[in-house]
């Protein structure tokens, strides 16, 4: 069995798996029963002054052929008062003493106001703390959020202040809705960041109801710009982790999208070394855990791995500027016996590639070499997968 801890800013984790800030981390109990289920740390819902009172409702999914594939949100900051929180915090670290337990917190950027919150978590006995500086919705308006996280020199004052009382790690939770997120990560980490974390939700619009043309989630009627979450958001996140990975040189705990270990492997690749849920613990519970810890655990025994450190970041070296990524022809669609004439990829190529595929209805496709341009689209909507790339 490989090892499957991690050290983090000196935290110890038994597996890099954590609850993200989210509902499943909205009291104590809940912490609890994660733990006692396997995962590796948690985030508790974030932490304002003053006690949200949220919408109803405030979820609403994105279905593609009856399955959930994203989820939007306008939930806010937790209903708890802080004290509240310092007892939740207090009975999680009593019975799990050796389990890192990050406090978000948020706020309005004054700097009494954060160094309260920090004060506070860190009297109950938190080991670090997450600066939520990226929730999309509702909070911005307060000056909180995602309008801290938005600019560079807010988020690094932020992150100064919270300084100045710190005695665990600050990690800061970064949003990927701004136009270069590296930017941000340095602003982070020049003030005094120990540890970065990506994603939160991309702010977004999930439908609108054809029946009434109201906008969703509705809320008695209206709607608003929320927090898009899910496997829809993987790719943007991990781009995210990469970046700031590469521009901070920060430890990183990266989310968005993480529902397996495989996608937990993909966000180590890129540069975290812990790895955060929510969307998915709140799809289907915290008993995920078990195959996320045993499908990591024999993909590293079957790579030959004894831990991690050969996964974390292997990947970040091969991620390039366009400019030096190589431009010489090198593949082009290949079919095999396995085609069943259905035509899909003669349809894509036609309409949407470079018109190289021809065939009859029942019988398996003809390639023309000469015209394959090797975009890949003819083995993305092949059915039985009987197209790939091969080199040229
Ligand atoms: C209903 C809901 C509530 C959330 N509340 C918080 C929060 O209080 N603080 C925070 O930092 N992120 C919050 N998030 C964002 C998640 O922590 C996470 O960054 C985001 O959902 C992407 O990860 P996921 O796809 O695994 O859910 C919330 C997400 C959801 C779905």
């Amino acid at each position: 069995m490989a090892d499957l801890s991690v050290n983090f800013v000196g935290m110890h984790f038994s597996n890099p798996f954590m609850l993200a800030s989210a509902p499943p981390t909205r009291t104590a109990e809940m912490i609890k029963r994660a733990f006692a289920a396997g995962w590796g740390g948690a985030v508790t819902k974030s932490i304002a002054l003053d006690p949200a009172r949220d919408l109803q409702p405030r979820l609403q999914p994105l279905r593609h052929r009856q399955r959930n594939i994203g989820m939007e949100n306008v939930e806010l900051s937790t209903q708890l008062t802080v004290e509240g929180w310092q007892r939740e915090i207090a009975a999680v670290k009593t019975a799990y003493p050796n389990q890192p337990l990050w406090a978000s917190i948020m706020d309005a950027p004054v700097e009494k106001n954060w160094q309260r919150l920090a004060e506070a978590v860190q009297e109950a006995g938190v080991d670090a703390l997450e600066l939520n500086v990226s929730c999309p919705h509702g909070m911005p308006s307060k000056g909180m959020g995602a309008f801290i996280g938005q600019d560079a020199k807010v988020t690094g004052d932020v992150v100064s202040w919270v300084k100045k009382v710190a005695r665990v790690p600050i990690v800061v939770k970064l949003t990927p809705n701004v136009t270069d997120i590296a930017f941000v990560a340095q602003a982070a980490r020049e003030n005094g960041a120990d540890a970065l974390c990506t994603v939160n939700s991309v702010s977004g619009l999930i439908g609108v109801d054809l029946d009434t043309l109201t906008p969703l989630p509705s809320v008695g009627g209206v709607s608003t710009y929320g927090g898009y979450s899910g496997p829809g958001i993987k790719p943007i996140a991990l781009r995210c982790v990469a970046q700031i990975a590469k521009a901070a040189g920060l430890p990183v705990s990266g989310l968005g999208g993480l529902s397996t270990w495989q996608d937990a492997v993909e966000f180590m690749a890129v540069g975290a070394s812990t790895v955060q849920a929510g969307t998915a613990v709140m799809w289907n519970g915290y008993g995920i855990i078990e195959e996320m810890l045993r499908g990591l655990n024999s993909y590293l025994d079957g790579k030959g791995f004894a831990d991690l450190k050969p996964v974390i970041g292997a990947a970040l070296p091969k991620i390039v500027a366009f400019p030096e990524m190589p431009l010489a022809p090198r593949a082009r669609a290949s079919v095999d016996g396995t085609c069943n004439g259905c035509l899909l990829c003669a349809t894509a190529c036609a309409d949407g590639g470079f018109q190289a595929i021809t065939g009859v209805k029942g019988e398996k496709v003809t390639i023309d070499g000469t015209k394959c341009d090797g975009c890949g689209l003819c083995a993305m909507v092949c059915p039985p997968g009987s197209i790939t790339m091969v080199p040229r």
